[in-house]
């Protein structure tokens, strides 16, 4: 679809470099980051809360603006009967309206941007050129999906055939459960519950555990735009819980972001809870490569490598975990990165200067430091920057060597970067290797040899190859997001084809 993206590649016209953006941002955003959210974690998981049959749960204002967003560990069945009988209002909501309803949502947001841009900084410890992009991608799925949904909303008029006339309609599946990562808190999880709702499915929304508060907000704009309350319910559940509601005969699909194993075992629990197969949208890991040669401009590769393995504290699916270097630039490149290693700032993230924030909560961090612990005892690591006595999850980046990706087994979710040494005739085995990891979300190649890129782009199955570039930050409609194999399955999101997962196609034939 040829769709005008006006929008596209915009940042809310908010710069953190620009002096006055900086004032700005610091002053509408004050309040919410000081007053409103100082965010406490979630109670403990023997407190059963009251289900509230018309939101399932939704906490009171005072308690939200606390911060206290309880975690949901027990559900009431027969409450979630009730509330997901078969007939919902939204469902018989014309298109055009819901295309109208997702537009004034995107405004919601547009207009609440410092409120949010906040709560990503405090909840989730994004830098602010994070939190400021995590919005953006937000409206900008919204505005997609809006008008991409506009090819879907029409009948198909098919061929006639033998007096018959034929057509074909795309409705709604029914009920979709979106469970979204902490990593992107704001953006993924409104992207599965826009291209659900657009397409005229009810919803439930179950945030992760660590963000919560992110995903309440995103249901309170949703229903302040129009979305009926029985079409739209905010579960912030634990994982138990939520692994129950997989298994609910009243789903009707699943869309799913967040680590290999627990798509797999949400997989698994489908097998054995339903009778029959629903879809699973499932968007997962990624053990993403570079691959740089010794054409190379070996300042803009640094760069692009810095950002994209310790950007995010290297808490993006996307994020570079190896990197593959020519022999013979292999000792100025691994200087050249100690070198811009060496400058990096890990700091508080409401600072303007942090390069890399937090790591997302103990046990993340504690997951890193003990792998970090056996690749010291193993001489694999190359290179750590020292960090200060600090209050909170901070994560030093490092540099480890191996001499082949076999030795990884799977994604270290975190600021490593791992860099393996290759020779010219080694092409072929490195390839290979690279494909029998089984991942295949995002690859960055350096060089400037086309034939080299071609035959890398042929022989690389991965969903999103980045030339001469980071291989992180895709943009929505530009460059549609999503792997294969062990890095997921279906459409990508931000593409023309994403929208189609959730729908069924009806063909209707007339006699005439
Ligand atoms: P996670 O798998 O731990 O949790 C993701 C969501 O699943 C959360 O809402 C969680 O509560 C829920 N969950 C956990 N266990 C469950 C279970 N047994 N049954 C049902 N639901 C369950 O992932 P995370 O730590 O929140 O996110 C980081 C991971 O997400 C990384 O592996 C990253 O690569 C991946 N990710 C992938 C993409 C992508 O587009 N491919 C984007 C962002 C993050
Ligand atoms: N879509 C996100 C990125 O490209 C995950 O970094």
């Amino acid at each position: 679809q040829d769709i005008y993206l006006p929008w596209l590649k915009g940042s809310l016209g908010l710069n953190v470099n620009h002096p006055l953006h900086l004032k700005t941002l610091l002053e509408e955003t004050q309040d919410f980051s000081e007053q409103l959210y100082q965010v406490e974690p979630a109670l403990p998981e023997n407190i059963h809360h009251q289900i509230n049959s018309e939101t399932l749960y939704s906490p009171n204002d005072q308690e939200f603006r606390l911060g206290l967003c309880h975690t949901l560990n027990q559900l009431d069945q027969q409450h979630l009967k009730v509330a997901l009988k078969e007939s919902y209002q939204w469902s018989s909501v014309s298109p055009e309206q819901r295309i109208a309803v997702i537009e004034q949502f995107a405004l919601i947001l547009e207009h609440h941007k410092y409120e949010l841009i906040a709560l990503c900084i405090n909840e989730a410890g994004k830098t602010w050129q994070d939190a400021i992009g995590e919005i953006r991608e937000a409206i900008d799925f919204c505005h997609y999906y809006a008008q991409s949904y506009k090819g879907l909303a029409q009948p198909i008029t098919l061929p006639n055939a033998a007096n018959e006339s034929n057509k074909l309609i795309y409705r709604p599946k029914g009920t979709f459960l979106c469970i979204s990562p902490w990593n992107f808190p704001i953006a993924i999880l409104t992207g599965q519950v826009v291209a659900a709702l657009v397409t005229g499915n009810r919803v439930l929304i179950k945030p992760a555990p660590q963000t919560q508060i992110c995903g309440r907000r995103i249901y309170d704009f949703l229903i302040a735009s129009g979305i009926p309350k029985d079409s739209l319910y905010f579960l912030p559940a634990t994982n138990q819980l939520s692994q129950q509601l997989v298994g609910n005969p009243q789903i009707d699909g699943i869309a799913f972001t967040g680590s290999l194993a627990t798509a797999q075992v949400i997989q698994q629990e489908l097998l054995n809870q339903r009778s029959y197969a629903i879809p699973l949208i499932s968007e997962t890991s990624g053990l993403n490569c570079m691959i740089t040669d010794d054409s190379i401009l070996t300042e803009q590769m640094v760069k692009d490598v810095v950002s994209s393995a310790f950007g995010s504290a290297g808490q993006r699916c996307s994020a570079l975990r190896v990197l593959f270097i020519h022999e013979s630039i292999y000792q100025e490149t691994i200087d050249a990165i100690i070198g811009v290693m060496k400058r990096l700032k890990v700091d508080h993230p409401r600072q303007f200067d942090s390069d890399l924030g937090p790591i997302i909560d103990e046990a993340a961090l504690e997951r890193l430091q003990s792998y970090i612990q056996t690749l010291q005892e193993d001489k694999k690591l190359l290179y750590q920057i020292q960090l200060p006595e600090m209050d909170g999850h901070y994560f030093a980046p490092a540099l480890v060597k191996l001499h082949g990706i076999k030795e990884l087994t799977k994604e270290h979710f975190g600021p490593i970067l791992h860099v393996i040494k290759y020779k010219s005739n080694d092409i072929n085995q490195l390839i290979q290797d690279i494909e029998d990891t089984d991942y295949a979300l995002t690859l960055g190649i350096h060089s400037r040899d086309k034939h080299w890129i071609d035959f890398l782009c042929t022989n690389l199955s991965m969903g999103n190859i980045y030339i001469n570039r980071h291989i992180t930050g895709a943009q929505v409609a530009a460059q549609p997001f999503g792997g294969h194999k062990k890095s997921g399955s279906g459409f990508k999101a931000g593409g023309p084809n994403y929208l189609l997962q959730f729908v069924n196609e009806q063909c209707i034939s007339e006699n005439i």
